[in-house]
């Protein structure tokens, strides 16, 4: 049997990791992002692929593709976080359990950011651990999935 699929979606700026607010993001590049998620997830027997866009219509999309194809989602929305009713549906329509992650703790920054859209709509969220919250994501996915050696 195949190791269960795991899409990571990325919402916009994220692109600009590496060059983007230094006292709230790691110095890594998203490709960079990229390669942890993936090594984390051979590590845990997932497989993972990872999509980046600047658009909200596009991460819509993103999400009804890979909510349907995948067996769980892990999704930084980034600013549409704050702001995207048309995420948040999305994410109500797609049958396969979401993790939503954050680099930094939006909580602790602007009270803007405090508005959080699909904070009550994903199983999980996971926020301020920098990288370590995409690896703690796809750690609480495995669990999720079972462990593999069932
Ligand atoms: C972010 C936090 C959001 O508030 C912000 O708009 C981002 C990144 C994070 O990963 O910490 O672009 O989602």
């Amino acid at each position: 049997m195949s190791a269960p699929l795991v899409a990571v979606l990325n919402g916009p700026n994220l692109s600009r990791l590496g060059r983007r607010e230094a006292e709230h993001y790691p110095a890594l590049t998203l490709a960079q992002l990229d390669a942890v998620c993936a090594a984390e997830g051979e590590a845990l027997g997932l497989r993972v692929v990872c999509h980046q866009t600047e658009a909200e219509g596009e991460l819509v999309a993103l999400i009804h593709r890979w909510g349907d194809e995948a067996d769980a989602l892990v999704i930084n929305a980034a600013a549409y976080t704050h702001t995207s009713v048309a995420v948040r549906d999305a994410l109500l329509c797609v049958a396969a359990p979401v993790v939503e992650v954050h680099l930094s703790n939006p909580d602790a920054r602007e009270p803007f950011r405090r508005q959080n859209l699909l904070r009550d709509v994903v199983r999980a969220s996971i926020c301020g651990f920098g990288v370590d919250s995409y690896r703690l994501a796809l750690r609480g996915v495995r669990g999720w999935l079972g462990d593999g050696n069932a």
